[in-house]
């Protein structure tokens, strides 16, 4: 039987953001913005851990409350990019090779647990994993230097990455390990790096990434939505 551990890499600074503190601990609903994604995460049953990975050097974790997270564990290896913290929890969380690891971005925190499932269904044994992504439905234009339209691109099986993205852990501590990761922004382009293709699993627009300040708004009408 697979075993299921969820990887959340919260190292970043939220520079787009430009709060006080980083976006992972803004208030929302009276909690730091990641207590709501790490919430999630540990409510899907198949999940056995929730691999939390902060930076080192830290300031905000330690002023909140959460041991009503179940499954959390903590992990302060994070790196200078999202990539090198994801990379660096690996390592910690000793997985076995064929562990599946679910990353999921922190500031994701609208994320729901039937999104996951779906995900974990979909992939069933899959010989490669997947990601959660979302179909594009808007026209995509590529701009000039001028921020004047270039190109119409033909969006036909374009599709926009989310997270979780799923990877058995000892293929993805090799794919990641192959670098650089400094550009590598997310886990499925590392194992395409390996000429493996990713499965696209059908996700939800409510799984937006918070990144810059209106999105703090959205987030809180979707939580308050769901608490009925
Ligand atoms: N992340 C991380 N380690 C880094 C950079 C990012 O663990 N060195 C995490 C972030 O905390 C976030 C996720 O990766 O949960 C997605 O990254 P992003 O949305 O880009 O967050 P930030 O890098 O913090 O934001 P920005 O790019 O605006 O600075
Ligand atoms: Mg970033």
């Amino acid at each position: 039987m697979s075993r299921y551990l969820a990887l959340v890499p919260a190292a970043g600074s939220g520079s787009r953001f430009g709060a006080p503190s980083p976006k992972q601990y803004l208030q929302l609903d009276g909690k730091p913005l990641m207590w709501h994604t790490l919430a999630t995460l540990a409510a899907v049953p198949a999940i056995e851990r929730v691999a939390l990975v902060i930076s080192p050097g830290d300031e905000w974790f330690d002023s909140y409350r959460w041991d009503d997270i179940a499954k959390l564990e903590v992990h302060r290896v994070g790196g200078a990019s999202r990539a090198e913290s994801v990379q660096n929890g690996l390592a910690a969380l000793a997985a076995a090779d064929d562990d599946w690891v679910l990353v999921h971005d922190a500031a994701r925190c609208c994320l729901s647990v039937a999104a996951v499932e779906r995900l974990i269904a979909t992939l069933g044994d899959d010989a490669v994993g997947g990601l959660l992504a979302l179909p594009v439905a808007d026209t995509v234009k590529r701009a000039n230097a001028e921020q004047r339209v270039s190109a119409t691109v033909p969006r036909e099986r374009l599709w926009l990455a989310q997270t979780p993205q799923m990877f058995r852990a000892g293929r993805l501590a090799e794919a990641l390990a192959k670098g650089p990761v400094d550009i590598i922004t997310d886990e499925a382009s590392a194992i395409e790096q390996l000429g493996l293709q990713p499965r696209l699993v059908e996700g939800e627009a409510q799984n937006f990434k918070v990144t810059w300040p209106r999105d703090l708004a959205l987030a809180k009408a979707l939580l308050a939505t769901r608490r009925g």
